[in-house]
C-alpha cells in the first residue's frame, strides 16, 4: 500500500500516517519528523531549514524531494509500501513526487485527504504546544501554517482526484474513528488497487458519513 496525506496542520497527519503505516507495515516518511531531526541534530541542512520551520513556511522544493527520493528508494529496499505525510505541499512537489513515484515503480495508490475546520486545528494545536512545545505551535505561526495550507497545498487536491486516487475523510471526530474509517477504506481498496487503472477509478469522499451515521459536526472534536 502506498498512500500520500494531504491535510493542513493539526488535522492528524502523524496520528493517522502511524496508524496507516503499522497497519500496512509500511514506512512512515513524516517530511516534518526528518526536518525535526535535522535541527535537534544541528546538521548542515538543520541549519538552512531552522528559521522556514519556526516561521511557518515552506522549505524550499529540492531539500524536501532529495529527502524524500532518499526515503522512498529505502521503502522500496523495504518492500515498496509507504505513507507519506507531508509532501507534496505545492503542485511541483505533487508533479515531482509523481516523477519521483514512476522512476522507482511506486506512484502512491491512494491520496488520502484529512477535512478539518481551521477553528478546531488552531485549538488542537495550541493543546499540543502546551505539552510538546514545538517551535511552530505558536497562535501566530499555526495561523501562517494555516494560511500557507490553504494558498499552496489544499489546491492540489483536486489534480489528486482527476488521478482517481483520492479519498477524504472527516477529521474531526475522535482519532479512533477516524482511524477505524480510513483502514476499512482502504482494505475495501486494497484488491481494486492491482486491477482497476487509476484512470478508471473515481474519488470516494467519505466526509458526509459521520453526519449520516449521527455524529454532531458542531461539537465532536470537543476533545480534541
Ligand atoms: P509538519 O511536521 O508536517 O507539520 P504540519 O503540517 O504543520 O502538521 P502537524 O504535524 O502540526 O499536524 P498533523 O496533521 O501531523 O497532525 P498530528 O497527527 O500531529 O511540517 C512542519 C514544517 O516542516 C512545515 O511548516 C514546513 O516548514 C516544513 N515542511 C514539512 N514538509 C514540507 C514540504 N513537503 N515542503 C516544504 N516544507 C515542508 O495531530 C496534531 C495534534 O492533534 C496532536 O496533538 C494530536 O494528538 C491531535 N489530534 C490528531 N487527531 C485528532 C483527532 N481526531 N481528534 C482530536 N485530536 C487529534
Amino acid at each position: 500500500m502506498r498512500v500520500l496525506l494531504i491535510a493542513p496542520p493539526g488535522a492528524g497527519k502523524g496520528t493517522q500516517g502511524a496508524l496507516i503505516a503499522a497497519h500496512f507495515d509500511v514506512p512512515h516518511i513524516g517530511t516534518g519528523d526528518l526536518l525535526r531531526d535535522h535541527v535537534t541534530r544541528g546538521t548542515d541542512l538543520g541549519r538552512v531549514v531552522r528559521q522556514h520551520l519556526e516561521r511557518g513556511e515552506l522549505v524550499p522544493d529540492d531539500i524536501v524531494l532529495a529527502m524524500v527520493r532518499e526515503a522512498m528508494v529505502a521503502a522500496k529496499a523495504a518492500g515498496g509500501g509507504y505513507v507519506l505525510d507531508g509532501l507534496p505541499r505545492n503542485m511541483a512537489q505533487a508533479r515531482s513526487a509523481y516523477l519521483i513515484g514512476l522512476e522507482l515503480e511506486m506512484t502512491a495508490n491512494v491520496a488520502l485527504h484529512l477535512q478539518a475546520d481551521d477553528s478546531v486545528l488552531v485549538r488542537r494545536l495550541l493543546a499540543r504546544a502546551a505539552l510538546e512545545h514545538r517551535s511552530d505551535d505558536t497562535e501566530e505561526v499555526i495561523r501562517r501554517r494555516l494560511a500557507v495550507y490553504h494558498e499552496v497545498t489544499h489546491p492540489i487536491v483536486d489534480w489528486y482526484a482527476e488521478r482517481g486516487i483520492l479519498v477524504s475523510v472527516d477529521a474531526v471526530r475522535p482519532v479512533e474513528q477516524v482511524g477505524r474509517e480510513i483502514l476499512v477504506a482502504l482494505e475495501v481498496m486494497r484488491p481494486l488497487i492491482d486491477h482497476v487503472p487509476e484512470q478508471n477509478r473515481r474519488p470516494i469522499d467519505l466526509t458526509s458519513l459521520g453526519i449520516a451515521f449521527g455524529a454532531n459536526p458542531t461539537n465532536s472534536d470537543i476533545s480534541g
